[in-house]
């Protein structure tokens, strides 16, 4: 949520700034504002919209000056107009900040702030930032650090807020409190950032930030203070990321880059993971097999597309593991009073690691007594180094907002903590887990073979494009996919699109089939030898058909399909691996759904890809 971004060094710093933005766009993309940092004055200029929008607006002889903040915004408090845009100022204009989060005693402070003559000219919460700041930063005699220092101590809420004052523009002071921000070291030149992804280009030495740490910035090196104001040590270390893999690489979108980088990224997520005497390797865990065999209950905590992944755990680890398994929104989560004993392992799935749901939910059940397992696709974020341990996904930088990859490899994951805790508990034999192992190294080729046959499915989502409605329908494992698959679409194609239980549509929702319109149905067929199953959504496609759906089914090869309009076929597999295999198609319907609706497929309408906000 926000995207923010600062240089200090011998380059031009609007360079790096607004590269910068553009790899942080995916933050949130309601306007775009940078200050830069010439003697004396400062130079801002922000406009409303995307990144675009403010490089039109820059005058074709910048000034060139070496530091500066910038920011992408996803608007929280103030609607995204120019006004509202990051930076803000102090009624001198000589200091800026910029923000990502939301103060929430904002008013408070306004208030105050404005019975001492100072004149508001937005109406976010940041605003009053910029203006304490100045106060602070004068009773100091002219030290931003002292004054980001009591600053933050008036501040309650969650936030990354980094300053520049123009009578010392190289300095940039910057403090994070349940938000992100990580450093970049250079050789005579520092960076500071959302995420690394925006300066990864110069450099990959890299230092996270705690919590409440105040750092400041100049051409030379960093300081870091604590709020109790002692000097704290940098923590450094490596990017292993590299710049291309931040890039499109030659596809149209982000989204479809990182759709065919699939089979590469289960494969690596999946690497190395049975030792050579059969057994499940997931040291990341810590724990030993007699905690292990003492756990009576699984709670799997995530938002959005990560709750899917949730809800595909709770199939594989109560068929395998046969411990219970909950699953639960996050942002409900923390407002319940949850059951939880020493026994209770609590999995927090996240591909950024720093939403703030998901962050509160961990917070609440690590109060709660329990031992937390993050899930998490990014190295050093915020949810991870809150767990008591964290199992890394590898699907590289996800940039598209709607994600893909990220998300079966995070079903990779939930499956190899199902098989490691079914070995550890005697539920699985090695040689069982072992076969199942194997067969999930076959995915990635599966998943290849999807994505070389998809030009049909991309013609024929086309004839789909005037669609109101498309209704999903899964049954047992499929239940999830399906959900996935009708949370894509209303993200990337806003239309109405709903995921069902197939046995539940007729308890009301097939209300919605409209026989004059046709209304599209996708259902997919439950793999595997339980007959029973598949036969039950084939009734169900029945159901639809006879009231005027038009039924597109997702089947394996070999499955016997009746009532369908269209048949998808992927690859057969065990029933427990087909959602790996049947999310693919899904994804591309939805891409190509919000191409011919001529949507922006990577950065759809008000989302953000990192919601640190609650
Ligand atoms: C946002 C994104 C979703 C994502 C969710 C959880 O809403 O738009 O695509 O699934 O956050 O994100 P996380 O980083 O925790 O997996």
């Amino acid at each position: 949520m926000c995207g923010i971004v600062g240089y200090t060094g011998p380059q031009s710093a609007i360079t790096p700034l607004i590269e910068g933005l553009r790899r942080l766009e995916y933050r949130g993309y309601d306007s775009a504002g940078i200050a830069l940092g010439t003697s004396g004055a400062l130079f801002i200029e922000k406009r409303a919209g995307k990144l675009t929008n403010l490089e039109g607006s820059l005058p074709a002889n910048m000034p060139v000056v070496h530091s500066g903040i910038g920011h992408t915004r996803w608007a929280t408090h103030g609607g995204p107009t120019d006004r509202n845009a990051h930076p803000h100022t102090d009624n001198e204009g000589k200091l800026a900040v910029i923000h990502n989060g939301i103060i929430e005693n904002y008013s408070e402070l306004k208030a105050e702030l404005q019975s001492r003559g100072h004149e508001f000219s937005s109406d976010t919460d940041t605003e009053s930032v910029a203006h304490l700041l100045s106060e602070l930063r004068k009773s100091h005699g002219g030290d931003l650090t002292a004054a980001m220092l009591d600053a933050v101590k008036r501040l309650r809420g969650s936030f990354t807020l980094v300053a520049v004052h123009a009578d010392a523009p190289e300095v940039i002071v910057g403090v994070r409190r349940n938000s992100p921000l990580v450093v970049g070291l250079g050789d005579g030149e520092n960076f500071m950032a959302s995420d690394v992804a925006a300066f990864i280009d110069y450099t990959k030495r890299a230092v996270e930030l705690g919590q409440d740490e105040i750092i400041t910035m100049t051409p030379a090196g960093i300081s870091i203070i604590g709020l109790d104001g002692k000097a704290v040590v940098p923590k450094e270390y490596a990017i292993t990321w590299d710049s291309a893999s931040a890039q499109k690489g030659g596809y149209s979108h982000f989204m479809l880059k990182e759709i065919f980088e699939q089979p590469k990224a289960v494969a690596d997520t999946l690497i190395g993971r049975l030792t050579d005497n059969g057994k499940i390797e997931l040291d990341e865990l810590h724990m030993s097999e007699a905690e292990i065999k003492a756990l009576k209950k699984i709670v799997v905590i995530a938002c959005g597309t990560a709750y899917h992944a949730g809800m595909i755990a709770k199939y594989v680890i109560e068929k395998w593991a046969k411990i219970s398994v909950e699953v639960e929104i996050a942002s409900e989560y923390r407002y319940r009073d949850p059951i939880i004993d020493s026994n209770t392992l609590v999995i927090a799935i996240s591909q950024s690691g720093e939403t703030m749901d998901t962050l509160m939910a961990i917070r609440h059940a690590k109060a709660a007594g329990a031992r937390v397992l993050a899930i998490c696709n990014t190295n050093s974020s915020t949810i991870p180094r809150e767990s008591d341990a964290v199992l890394y996904t590898h699907a590289g930088p996800e940039i598209a907002v709607a994600s893909t990859k990220a998300l079966l490899t995070q079903i990779v994951a939930v499956d190899l903590i199902g098989l490691h805790l079914a070995q550890v508990r005697g539920e699985l034999t090695d040689a069982q887990v072992r076969d199942l192992y194997n067969e999930m190294l076959e995915l990635p080729g599966k998943i290849e073979q999807i994505l070389e046959t998809v030009e049909p499915l991309r013609a024929l989502t086309r004839t789909f494009a005037k669609s109101e409605t498309v209704l999903f329908i899964g049954r047992n494992i499929g239940y999830p996919v399906v959900l996935e698959g009708a949370l894509k679409l209303k993200e990337l194609a806003y239309i109405h699109a709903e995921g069902f239980a197939g046995g539940e549509l007729k308890h009301g929702s097939i209300a919605l089939i409209d026989a004059e319109k046709g209304t599209p149905v996708i259902a997919i067929l439950p793999s595997g030898s339980d007959h029973s199953l598949d036969e039950k959504m084939l009734s169900n496609i029945q159901e639809v058909k006879a009231r005027g759906a038009r039924v597109i089914v997702i089947a394996h090869e070999g499955a016997e399909v009746v009532g369908a309009e269209h048949i998808i076929r992927i690859p057969a597999c065990s029933p427990l691996f087909q959602p790996i295999l049947a999310t693919v198609p899904l994804q591309v319907f939805a891409y190509e759904m919000a191409i011919a609706r001529g949507n922006d497929v990577d950065q759809p309408r008000n989302l953000a890809k990192s919601v640190t906000v609650e």
